[in-house]
């Protein structure tokens, strides 16, 4: 396994960190892509899925990494679930997880198991329009200004503290399909570098507010 120098001295092992998805995985594209670059001082060790016929598990598979697919109904209940899967993560010793995408919401079991170690990222300005189609709600409510949020994820749905926002314009032409394809461009960008600062530990979380130490991330378009 690769190691990171350690400027106290010694080596320090990388993050394994693995990425939730329940759909396309063009996010998991992108971290994968910044992974094969060495944007990313970190392990993508695990594709988790709730859905067996996630697009993203075939990226996952082209890319050579391990997938853990754990269907909600052969369980009982989400604890059992959940239970589950934070045993999986544990005997795979993943130290942070990644939500591109994924259509589940996890409860403050698992959040608490994994605190300050999950991110998420919304396709709108939170606080505004959380929930599962944030670029439909804005486009429906007539902003003339959306975006992208990378956020920590705690208790809530769509709340924790934000590291991470960047502001894109909404035109009168704009279809949802329009708008989405713009809002993902940024999300390509944003997401991996957030991940990149967050695995280096330079994402500070001092209660709601988030500070990046390289300030790379952020800017508006
Ligand atoms: C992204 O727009 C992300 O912001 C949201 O879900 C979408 C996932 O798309 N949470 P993909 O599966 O990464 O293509």
């Amino acid at each position: 396994m690769a190691r990171i120098n350690n400027p106290r001295g010694g080596v320090l092992s990388p993050p394994l960190f693995a990425v939730f998805c329940s759909g396309f995985g063009s996010n998991l594209q992108a971290i994968i892509g910044a992974v094969r670059r060495k944007k990313m001082r970190a392990v993508l060790a695990l594709v988790v899925s709730d859905r067996a016929d996630a697009f993203a598990l075939v990226r996952a598979r082209r890319a050579g990494i391990a997938i853990l697919v754990v269907d909600p109904a052969d369980f009982s209940d989400r604890s059992g679930y959940e239970k589950y899967l934070v045993r999986q993560l544990r005997a795979r010793k993943i130290t942070h997880v990644v939500l591109a995408g994924f259509m589940r919401i996890l409860s403050p079991y698992f959040v608490r198991c994994y605190r300050q170690r999950i991110v998420n990222i919304h396709p709108s300005l939170l606080p505004a329009f959380p929930g599962k189609d944030g670029i439909a709600a804005a486009l429906a409510h007539g902003v003339k200004v959306s975006g992208v949020t990378v956020h920590v994820v705690d208790q809530r749905v769509d709340h924790g503290p934000i590291i991470a926002q960047q502001a894109i314009d909404v035109r009168p032409e704009d279809t949802r399909d329009s708008l989405a394809q713009r809002i993902h461009r940024v999300e390509y960008r944003i997401y991996p570098r957030v991940l990149s600062a967050w695995f280096e530990n330079k994402v500070v979380i001092e209660g709601r507010k988030v500070r990046i130490d390289d300030g790379n991330t952020g800017s508006k378009d």
